[in-house]
């Protein structure tokens, strides 16, 4: 007979679970180099007074009938029957990294597939299918992943936002009760980022234990950290499903999303450099070898004015500033004058291109670009022509009218003749033309979402996944672009079948910094599309020197937001520098290894990304506000190699001024900036370098290299 404790391992995470007579995970942290299943009797309970008179498990599905108390893993009903289901162990196979356990409820009727998987990089992939055995369909209440955490984790981080600002992330402690957070927007959502981080008390970028989850799923979804009266702890995570939207007939499997989990005893960047590793060794697809282009696209530089001899001279420009692909934009399309019409209309506006797209995409490969265009697939406007011909081709309940969101309506993937519709379409588009890359737009939430009378946001979803992989085969070359109103749909589902997001429409560059931050937790770099805006930010109208924003645009997968034509030289010169700069980088900042400084003053924030052989490390200080202190402190640069010696120079800086009219912030620079200096990668993590005194919305560079 199998021992029934079994554990998944890898260099710095263990997770040991008991398997019979019920699973239950028993351990997530810290790898064990002793460990033996013997040791794990020592984690038997006792049975408080009181209470039921056995142990109460959280177990791997977390049934109420264990007497769990808290928030169930599954709920659900026969027409009223079958609502409580309780599960036993039938199977176990264990193949290195990955466990899956089979159990069954034979009263219920219901079978329960678990899939746990531990990869080198440290990160937990978890899923759970659940079948019905019987007749009668049951009904799908819910249905999650719950992953117990260490009861020493006693703080939750989490991420607020909204449009124009995704990623924010805010604390809670975690005494009593639960914190949850829950989304109904029909995508993953700028509002509600389905991550959770438990943490020890104060857990920060560098120490204390931390158990990040995120769940990869673009539809609703909900979670919960919940701390029992017993003290004991658990996240956990599941697509949300709306009233009836979801039942299994007899022998149908329904799976839950994966839920991604990265422990890490060295506070938060071990987290995020766990789910970096993770995301490039399993799930970012990106030609090896071959850079990711810098991007011009068209929308802020000229919306929906689309003309193109000018695009042609807007595209002349991008090449000659060094830009490696071009994307036109929103606009293109039969009719789209404006943001009020023409979505589902997928035809060319040949009054706009009366010679085709073709001219404009030979100009632009010509000069050694690729080309990309902007797309909004699931969408129609009541105004076109789609519309007026298939009103009943929308998402939606019979008998109700629905609000528009920026004047659309969503159309229903559900529907056979739609997506075949839309498959005819993009395939047009993308056969029978020389593109490269695709921005995936998604501009509005679902509300109502119907099919056939029923809620069907979570199929509207999964139609959403297929036509997407159904182009993705058609089209194997060409990139895709996750956009949502720039970040309302990122997360790593939607990242097994694309390349890059759309972080945020906004491009002003104090946003952008806690924006980039708060995605960095969770993807790294290269999967982050990040441009330079125009000087007034078309979001905030806040003005921003070149430098600001070149440097805050260069630690993403970089480009362009903005009419290159229209601009002084200063700003086009600022374009080419840090579109050079970004190229010469660029490896370092695509594939090594992030760090979140934390600096003594919160307005302080720096970024570090450090190559792999630690033989270059490129750090950006932003002050986000007027500093508290006079005097900076110095910044200490993490994840060099202690015994290598490394120059350090200032790549860019804006134009510290050391005395103006008035005097400025100082009288004379660090001396490191002024005569060249070199020290070894052990002093420069633990004493650091002196840090120039900044203006509040400004930023530098520095570069490390060893010698
Ligand atoms: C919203 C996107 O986030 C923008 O970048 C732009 O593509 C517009 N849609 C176009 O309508």
């Amino acid at each position: 007979m199998q021992d029934p404790i079994l554990r998944l391992e890898s260099s710095h995470v263990d997770v040991v679970i008991k398997t019979r007579p019920f699973a239950e995970i028993i351990y997530w942290g810290p790898h064990l180099q002793y460990f033996s299943p013997h040791d794990a009797h020592t984690l038997s309970r006792p049975v408080a007074n009181g209470r039921l008179d056995v142990d109460s498990p959280v177990t791997l599905m977390a049934e109420l009938g264990h007497g769990l108390f808290g928030s169930p893993g599954i709920e659900g009903h026969r027409q009223g029957l079958d609502g409580s289901p309780v599960f036993t162990t039938t199977h176990v196979q264990q193949r290195q990294d990955t466990l899956t356990i089979t159990a069954e409820d034979a009263h219920a009727g219901l079978r329960l597939t678990s899939e746990l998987a531990l990869d080198a990089s440290g990160v937990v992939v978890i899923r759970h299918g659940l079948t019905n055995l019987k007749a009668q369909a049951w009904q799908v209440d819910r249905f999650a992943v719950t992953l117990p955490v260490a009861e020493r984790a006693r703080e939750v981080m989490a991420f607020h936002g909204r449009w124009i600002r995704e990623f924010q992330p805010h604390r809670v402690k975690l005494e009593h009760d639960a914190f949850v957070i829950e989304n109904r927007r029909g995508r993953t959502s700028h509002e509600h980022f389905p991550a959770l981080i438990a943490g020890t008390s104060s857990f920060s970028e560098m120490h204390g234990d931390v158990w990040g989850v995120h769940l990869g799923w673009s539809g609703n979804h909900r979670l919960r950290a919940e701390a029992k009266t017993d003290g004991r702890r658990y996240l956990q995570a599941e697509a949300l499903y709306l009233p009836g939207e979801m039942a299994l007939e007899e022998g149908e499997t329904l799976w839950t999303p994966r839920l991604y989990a990265s422990y890490s005893a060295q506070g938060l960047n071990g987290m995020s450099q766990q789910f970096h590793r993770y995301l490039r060794d399993n799930i970012i697809r990106f030609p090896e070898n071959k850079p990711r282009p810098v991007h011009l696209n068209t929308w802020e530089g000229i919306y929906f004015n689309h003309d193109p001899d000018y695009i042609m001279r807007m595209a002349d420009e991008a090449a000659a500033l060094g830009v490696e692909r071009f994307i036109i934009d929103d606009g293109w399309f039969k009719g789209r004058n404006d943001d009020r019409r023409a979505l589902g209309d997928w035809y060319l506006d040949e009054e706009k291109y009366p010679h085709g797209l073709t001219p404009v995409i030979n100009h632009v490969k010509q000069l050694g670009m690729e080309f990309g265009i902007w797309l909004e697939p699931e969408m129609i406007n009541p105004d076109s022509d789609l519309y007026r011909a298939h009103p009943d081709w929308v998402l939606a309940l019979p008998g109700y009218t629905q609000a528009t969101g920026r004047h659309q309506l969503v159309l229903n993937l559900n529907i056979p003749q739609v997506f075949n519709y839309l498959v005819e379409r993009m395939s047009w588009l993308l056969g029978e033309h020389a593109i490269d890359y695709v921005k995936w737009d998604m501009n509005r939430e679902l509300v109502q979402p119907g099919h056939r009378g029923k809620a069907a946001a979570d199929a509207q979803t999964h139609r959403f996944y297929r036509l997407l992989d159904v182009l993705g085969e058609r089209f194997p070359h060409i990139e895709f672009e996750s956009c949502s109103s720039g970040g309302g749909r990122i997360d790593y589902d939607v990242l097994t079948r694309s390349h890059r997001f759309w972080a945020s429409d906004n491009n002003d560059a104090l946003e952008r910094s806690t924006i980039q931050r708060g995605m960095s937790y969770f993807f790294p770099p290269e999967v982050m599309g990040a441009h330079i805006g125009h000087h007034k930010c078309h979001a905030t109208f806040r003005q921003h020197s070149i430098e600001f924003r070149g440097l805050t645009a260069l630690f993403g997968h970089m480009g362009l937001e903005l009419d290159p034509l229209t601009v002084d030289k200063h700003e086009r010169e600022g374009y080419r520098r840090y579109t050079a700069l970004h190229k010469q980088w660029r490896e370092v900042i695509h594939h090594g290894t992030q760090w979140r400084v934390e600096m003594p003053d919160a307005s302080t924030q720096v970024l570090g990304m450090v190559s792999e052989d630690k033989k270059q490390g490129l750090f950006i200080v932003s002050q986000l506000a007027m500093a508290d202190y006079t005097l900076m402190m110095p910044l200490r640069m993490p994840g060099l190699e202690a015994g290598a010696q490394y120059h350090i120079s200032l790549l860019d800086h804006p134009n510290i001024r050391l005395t103006g009219e008035g005097g400025h912030t100082m009288r004379t620079l660090p001396a490191w900036m002024e005569t060249p200096q070199t020290a070894s990668g052990e002093w420069l993590m633990q004493a650091g370098v002196a840090l120039p005194i900044l203006d509040p919305e400004t930023a530098i560079l520095i570069g490390v290299e060893r010698v």
